[in-house]
């Protein structure tokens, strides 16, 4: 298992519910885990390691402690203001991108055990979930960039590829 990065297929075609819960579900998100902290990101969808599932997962660093959840079959319901911060993503290397959101974001989504599930988001979870929900729905953070950005992210992102 490892990152996929954009353009890749993968990332561009919406992911399948997941109908199975079992002890492979649990060994993919324990994988997803391991790699998101070596990679050091706050948010991953299965899509990013090449699996075609609809899960992400957040670890997002605060203060008092930190907030770790596993999202399978999400659906976001969004409210609030608009709000942007500079974005990372895994899948694209050094590229930064200031993406519209909303504060508050509401997620239905089970759990690991298959177990419904609904929790409320706001700031930074609410974005960093917004943004891991594009992936599943086979949509990045260029996506709404002019097209000519887009190719000189894409043009610049084969380069560092091939440089490696
Ligand atoms: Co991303």
């Amino acid at each position: 298992m490892k990152i996929v990065h954009y353009p890749d297929p993968v990332l561009l075609k919406s992911t399948n519910q997941v109908t199975v819960f079992d002890e492979k579900l649990k060994y993919t998100v324990n994988k997803m885990f391991k790699i998101m902290q070596q990679e050091k990101g706050i948010g991953l969808a299965a899509n990013q390691v090449g699996i075609d599932k609809s899960i992400f997962i957040i670890k997002i660093p605060f203060i008092e402690q930190e907030l770790i959840r596993v999202f399978v079959n999400p659906k976001l319901f969004l409210s609030g203001d608009m709000i942007s911060i500079q974005e990372g993503c895994l899948s694209f290397p050094n590229v930064k991108v200031e993406v519209p959101r909303s504060s508050i974001c509401n997620v239905f989504y089970q759990d690991v055990d298959g177990s419904m599930r609904e929790e409320t988001f706001s700031g930074l979870p609410s974005i960093v979930c917004q943004h891991e929900m594009d992936h599943l729905e086979g949509k990045t953070f260029i996506d709404k960039l002019p097209s000519l950005t887009q190719q000189q992210i894409c043009d610049k992102l084969t380069l560092d590829e091939q440089k490696r």
